[in-house]
């Protein structure tokens, strides 16, 4: 059973990899990853123009194909930190700079997370073993915007029950996804990705959630994985944001490691995760990140 391995360990961090002067960063940082003291953020405007949308298809389309590449070099014996390596050069190749990289300080080109790791786990030296579970979260900055999206992948074979909250986990975000259409308020996507994960009893985590995505990495609206009160906000035609439920074989607790990023469940259940970047039209939402 996957989760009988011993839990996740911090490894060592690589020296932090640098981009070409011709790949753009995004404003928060210069191609080395520094912090330039623009803010990490802004509060743009939720409904994005055509044009806009066009340039989120492209970075949307390059972080599916980075996510996927990265996916396919998923095996036993692989580190994350060679998984970053193949992700970084991925999306450079595209012209196509790794969000993460540098942001809010992180120190890789993607988040690779692993069994009850949820999520912001920096990739290491640590090699997966036999049936590990691992989440790759991947943000691709190009022409100006950002495009998220994350994928559950497995080293070797994943036990049954892993492999389950990893399908149902995929499930309940298209459900979320269906569910996304204008006039309805953004708590009908949390409506309904918490329904049917009560369904199989997981764990729902309630403090990282999806977001606005465009210019900014992170802006509004604030998209919670389960049926918040507060999230009134109506959805509109022209959004761009993220669904992206984080479920778990156990509870919802989480702590956070001394590194100040990796997000691991106190009960140390495993984790599935799931993440697209939508476009909302008149029709519903527009996947933003699909590689085909
Ligand atoms: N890609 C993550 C998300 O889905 C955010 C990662 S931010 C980092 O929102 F700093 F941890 F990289
Ligand atoms: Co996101
Ligand atoms: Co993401």
């Amino acid at each position: 059973m996957g989760r009988s391995r011993p839990p996740v360990r911090p490894g060592r961090i690589s020296p932090m990899r640098g981009t070409p002067a011709t790949v753009v960063p995004p404003e928060y940082v210069d191609n080395a990853g520094r912090a330039t003291g623009a803010p990490w953020d802004r509060d743009d405007p939720p409904v994005k123009d055509a044009e806009t949308v066009e340039r989120m298809r492209v970075a949307g389309r390059i972080a599916a194909l980075a996510r996927d590449e990265v996916g396919r070099h998923v095996v036993p014996g692989v580190t994350t930190d060679e998984l970053d390596r193949i992700g970084h050069e991925f999306l450079l190749d595209h012209g196509a700079f790794p969000s993460t990289l540098g942001y809010k300080g992180f120190p890789k080109s993607l988040c690779s997370s692993v069994n009850e790791v949820v999520c912001h786990g920096i990739p290491d030296d640590v090699a997966l073993v036999e049936g590990d579970v691992v989440k790759i979260d991947v943000t691709a900055y190009v022409d100006g915007v950002h495009g998220d999206t994350c994928g559950t992948f497995f080293a070797g074979e994943p036990a049954e029950d892993v492999k389950l909250l990893s399908e149902r986990t995929h499930e309940a975000m298209m459900r979320g996804i269906r569910a996304a259409r204008p006039g309805r308020p953004v708590s009908v996507i949390g409506r309904v990705i918490e329904a049917y994960a009560k369904r199989f009893d997981y764990g729902v985590i309630r403090d990282f959630t999806g977001h606005g995505v465009g210019y900014s990495f992170h802006t509004k609206p604030t998209i919670w994985p389960y049926d918040e009160p507060r999230g009134t906000t109506l959805i509109q035609a022209g959004m761009t944001f993220t669904v992206e439920p984080m479920l778990t074989l156990g509870g919802f607790a989480w702590e956070m490691w001394d590194d100040g990023w990796t997000v691991v469940t106190r009960d140390k259940s495993w984790v599935a995760q799931w993440e697209h970047t939508l476009h909302i039209t008149e029709d519903g939402a527009e996947i933003l990140t699909l590689a085909g």
